[in-house]
């Protein structure tokens, strides 16, 4: 069985194939860079919408598999920005009503999760689940993920993209911060604000914003947000792990790739005898491959979707699906 998956939240648009076996047999994407600001929903769509039938037929080709026998057509459905999931919905519309094959819709952030289970082969670990948009602490109970915990104010990614912007540098912010932060062992104090098991990171990031204007160093600063930042997520994590009494920590979401919060949440899981798992790269950022095999998962425990149930839904909760495949 092969799934095609579409992915097209925010400033990705990408392209995968999957088989039953979650084998990554595509994985193909490609992102809009704004040359200044923040991603504007409008242009971001109009990127995905010129990039998305080209993006299909190279993962395709790198998978070596004819159109025609895919048997399965996923796309994010939410959450996301409007025109971006619109633009995306409709490209998987038409492609599934073309191929004649069934159409999924998937939650975004639960692909990010399913995607590590499968090629990590944890079996129920907690989540930590950090990209830009999204900050969240979550936990598989009674057939729903169940977010423990989570951003009260912005997502861990989008504050790093911020610090990183307003320090002359391009998007995305967080690998700009994350070589900068190598460069410094200076740890300057910053406001840590955790709340039960929620985080809030918009006070850190003025204050870090603050000590930059009056003089201190990029790299100090991206030191010491890292630090603090990652902190407060191992914190909130372990908390969790301890309630829930699970021995497993999984990673994911494009913050995941930062090497310096793999350490981190690596010793915290290591100190409680527990183990921590992230995904390869490609596959913790945005990506079609966690669309497919998500879509791959629904389909086979007998998920169906009319045309009409793939309206899209910018606030697309994580426990608002109903996890029937597990
Ligand atoms: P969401 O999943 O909430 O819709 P998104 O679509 O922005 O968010 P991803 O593609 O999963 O998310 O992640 C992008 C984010 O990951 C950006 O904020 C980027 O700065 C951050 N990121 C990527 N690599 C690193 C890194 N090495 N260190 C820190 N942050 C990183
Ligand atoms: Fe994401």
């Amino acid at each position: 069985m092969l799934s095609l998956g579409i992915e097209g939240t925010a400033h990705t648009v990408g392209v995968g194939i999957v088989n039953e076996d979650a084998k990554v047999l595509a994985n193909v994407y490609e992102m809009l860079r704004p040359e200044h600001g923040g991603i504007h929903p409008r242009e971001a769509a109009n990127h995905h919408a010129e990039r998305v039938v080209p993006l299909i037929r190279k993962a395709a080709d790198v998978a070596g598999v004819d159109l025609a026998d895919i048997d399965v057509v996923a796309f994010s459905q939410g959450p996301g920005l409007g025109p971006c999931l619109r633009t995306v919905a409709t490209a998987a519309r038409a492609l599934a009503l073309s191929l004649e094959v069934p159409i999924v819709g998937v939650n975004h952030c639960v692909a990010h999760l399913e995607i590590g289970r499968a090629v990590n082969g944890c079996e129920d670990p907690v989540l930590l689940y950090v990209s830009g948009g999204n900050t969240q602490v979550i936990g598989f109970a009674r057939g729903r993920y169940r977010v423990f915990g989570e951003t009260l104010d912005i997502g861990i990614g989008n504050m790093l993209d911020k610090f990183a912007r307003e320090a002359g540098h391009g998007f995305p912010g967080g690998p700009v911060l994350e070589r900068a932060a190598r460069e410094s062992s200076t740890f300057l104090t910053l406001p840590y604000s955790v709340k039960g098991m929620d985080v809030a990171f918009s006070g850190l990031l003025t204050a870090a914003l603050n000590r930059l204007k009056k003089g201190d160093r990029f790299e100090d600063l991206a030191f010491s947000l890292q630090e603090t930042a990652f902190a407060m997520l191992c914190e909130v994590t372990e908390r969790a792990m301890a309630h829930l009494e699970n021995d497993e920590v999984l990673l994911g979401g494009g913050v995941a790739r930062n090497r310096r919060l793999q350490e981190m949440a690596g010793r915290m899981a290591a100190d409680r005898g527990a183990r921590m798992f992230v995904p390869p790269g490609d596959l913790c950022i945005d990506n079609g491959a966690m669309i497919a095999w998500t879509g791959l998962l629904m389909h086979r425990a007998g998920v169906r979707m009319s045309v009409e149930d793939t309206v899209v839904d910018q606030r697309f909760r994580t426990d608002g699906v109903d996890v029937v495949w597990r």
